[in-house]
């Protein structure tokens, strides 16, 4: 995996001046990614006990794209992620169904290996979640579980890391200190640098940056744009701001009676300039959700 520069150097940063008006064309040209499904689900639903949560989504996720899902609370966001990466076989009482793929591994395949297909997905939440361990442990310990063990290969993945969330130089001196004294934002970072130091395919990224005040959040959301074409990213955002900021792809979710289903899948551009459905053009500007 190569040190990927912050975005703030690759190209100009979102736009945070005061009275930005997020309906104004984002100041640069989003990068093409590659028109290649990475993510397929067909006819994927998720139920909690007898409840049904979300309902034959038919989506298909490019590689090295970023795709914000979007839509009201309860529609079913986190559940469609954690599918992704079959966190949802944790919670008791929860049934998925449908075909899920991811190139051609079958994710819901009894026999697919959880260990192999954490390792290629890595998923984030809206609280940072360190392990109340030091720094150095937080990254060893994924490493350490996936097979790695020698010190110094586990050394210099831990600073190629942190380079690449760009927190060596805030770190490189305390990596021994507890992870818990890091600021909120710094503690995301850690935890985006925790899934990224498997080098996995897939980032799933659960509302990252809600729980950090602006400053964090711009920082760890130039983060995010600087791992566009190098890994596929899933980002849930109830921020449509952000969404028009980051994403190359949007698909909108809402509930129906409250069973979640996909409304619509498109372009950023699509989504936010010309959506098909009634339902997206009201919850895009507000009137709905
Ligand atoms: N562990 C669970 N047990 C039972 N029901 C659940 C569980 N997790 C989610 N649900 C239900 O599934 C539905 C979808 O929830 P989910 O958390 O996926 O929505 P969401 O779109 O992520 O919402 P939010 O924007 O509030 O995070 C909701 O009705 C919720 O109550
Ligand atoms: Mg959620």
């Amino acid at each position: 995996m190569d040190i990927i520069q912050p975005a703030s150097r690759m190209t100009p940063g979102p736009d945070r001046r005061p009275g930005f008006m997020p309906w104004v064309p984002y100041p640069y040209t989003k990068p093409c990614c590659e028109p290649v499904a990475h993510i397929r689900a067909e006819q994927l639903s998720i139920s909690y006990d007898s409840r049904q949560a979300l309902q034959d989504v038919d989506l298909e996720i490019n590689r090295g794209c970023i795709t914000a899902v979007v839509g009201p609370s309860g529609c079913g966001k986190t559940s469609f992620l954690m599918s992704i990466n079959r966190l949802t076989d944790l919670i008791p009482g929860c049934r998925v169904s449908g075909n899920l793929h991811i190139k051609e591994l079958d994710v819901l395949a009894p026999i697919t290996n959880l260990l192999h297909l954490r390792r290629m997905v890595g998923m984030i939440f809206q609280k940072p979640t360190v392990f109340p361990f030091s720094i150095r442990k937080n990254l060893e310990l994924p490493l350490r579980e996936h097979g790695t063990h020698d010190r110094t290969l586990m050394a210099s993945a831990i600073e190629k890391v942190l380079q690449q969330v760009g927190l060596w130089n805030e770190v490189k001196d305390r990596l021994d200190r507890s992870a818990q004294a890091l600021s909120g934002g710094q503690q995301q970072r850690l935890c985006l640098a925790r899934a990224l130091v498997l080098s996995p395919d897939v980032l799933l990224l659960d509302e990252p940056c809600s729980a950090l005040d602006p400053i964090s959040s711009g920082i760890v959301e130039d983060l995010i744009v600087s791992l566009r074409g190098h890994y596929t990213v899933l980002i849930v955002t109830h921020n449509l701001a952000q969404a028009r900021r980051i994403a190359d792809h949007v698909a909108f979710f809402w509930s129906f009676n409250g069973v979640g289903r996909l409304v619509e899948h498109g372009s950023a551009q699509e989504i936010f300039e010309s959506p098909k459905e009634e339902l997206t053009v009201a919850y895009i500007s507000g009137m709905r959700g």
